[in-house]
């Protein structure tokens, strides 16, 4: 990704040290985070440090790789956050890969580079779902910084840029990962906005968005599709207003074991998120994920082609 005119990871290995652009201090500032073995990683990714599926599950191998007690790393991992089915995947690939006698180091950096490909090749098939003059609606944050480089749903975005496309990026309450997008597509020259979560369904109504693209966290075999909380809503407004409604993602997405949206683990996080703008104390329930049935979704971009549901 683009970042002050300089190619950039959002994350990356010095030596053994995990290097990471700090999540929760965007867009202010750009801080690096550095995790020394595979509790500061797991405080990482517990603690939005680190965030997205594909980059979670990037950190994680590269926990495993630097812990010197593998099966107390690959224990501590996998309990730091449950939707993302990356995180799984990573972590099994690493337990294959050390099975095999591979070197723990080269595998989580064959693993991340693996990932930057499948994204790479995710942002050519999608970009030509793209028409010059589209106006794009996305969800969350699936960009680079979610996913090492280029992204999931902006990955065809990014690679669309020689075109004249205009980006709605949805606030995303209540993390904001939507200031994270616009982070990324301001630094990329891409022109777009900022909405409110409530004002998506304004806009594609008025006739203003042209297809929406999201990224997802797990994928059951059915083609329900686990994403930041509102994609479900975003989706039902879409089908509504009869604009294509894209899910972007790698293959690994897919549980084999989940048959459908219903069997996916949905993470509660704190009370805290939702209450911290106005300080206010009362019940709150804070569903980070939902499930956006396979009905509401016209293609799956892969990094083997695109997938009709
Ligand atoms: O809670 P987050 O910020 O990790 O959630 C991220 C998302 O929901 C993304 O849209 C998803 O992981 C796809 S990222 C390429």
């Amino acid at each position: 990704m683009l970042v002050n005119g300089k190619q950039m990871k959002s994350l990356w290995r010095d030596g053994t040290e995990i290097k990471m652009i700090d999540q929760r201090i965007l867009p202010q500032r750009i801080e690096i985070f550095t995790a020394r073995d595979e509790n500061e990683i797991a405080y990482a990714i517990k603690e939005m440090v680190v965030r997205g599926a594909p980059a979670i599950g990037v950190a994680a191998a590269y926990g495993i790789a630097i812990a010197e007690d593998k099966d107390y790393a690959v224990n501590l991992l996998s309990k730091t956050r449950p939707t993302a089915h990356d995180l799984f995947y990573a972590i099994t690939y690493m337990k294959d890969a050390i099975e095999h006698g591979k070197d723990a180091l080269e595998s989580a950096d064959e693993y991340m580079n693996a990932i930057i490909e499948k994204c790479r090749k995710i942002g050519e098939n999608g970009k030509k779902l793209i028409k010059n003059g589209y106006k794009i609606l996305t969800h969350c944050n699936a960009g680079a910084l979610a996913t090492i480089d280029y992204g999931t749903a902006l990955a065809p975005i990014r690679m669309a840029k020689d075109k004249e496309i205009f980006v709605w990026v949805d606030e995303t309450r209540p993390r904001l990962q939507g200031l994270l997008t616009s982070w990324e597509l301001y630094h990329e020259g891409i022109s777009h906005a900022v909405i409110a979560d409530n004002a998506a369904g304004y806009f594609m109504e008025k006739g203003e968005v042209d297809m929406v693209i999201v990224g997802a966290d797990r994928i059951a075999l059915n083609y329900d599709v686990a994403n930041k909380i509102g994609t479900y809503e975003k989706a039902v407004v879409a089908k509504e207003n009869e604009i294509p409604f894209y899910v972007a993602a790698p293959l690994n997405t897919f549980d084999k074991d989940i048959e459908n949206g219903n069997q996916i683990k949905i993470e509660e996080r704190s009370m805290e998120e939702v209450t911290k703008i106005y300080n206010f104390k009362t019940g709150v329930r804070n569903p980070a994920f939902d499930i956006t049935p396979a009905k509401y979704i016209t293609g799956i971009i892969t990094e083997e082609g695109i997938i009709k549901p």
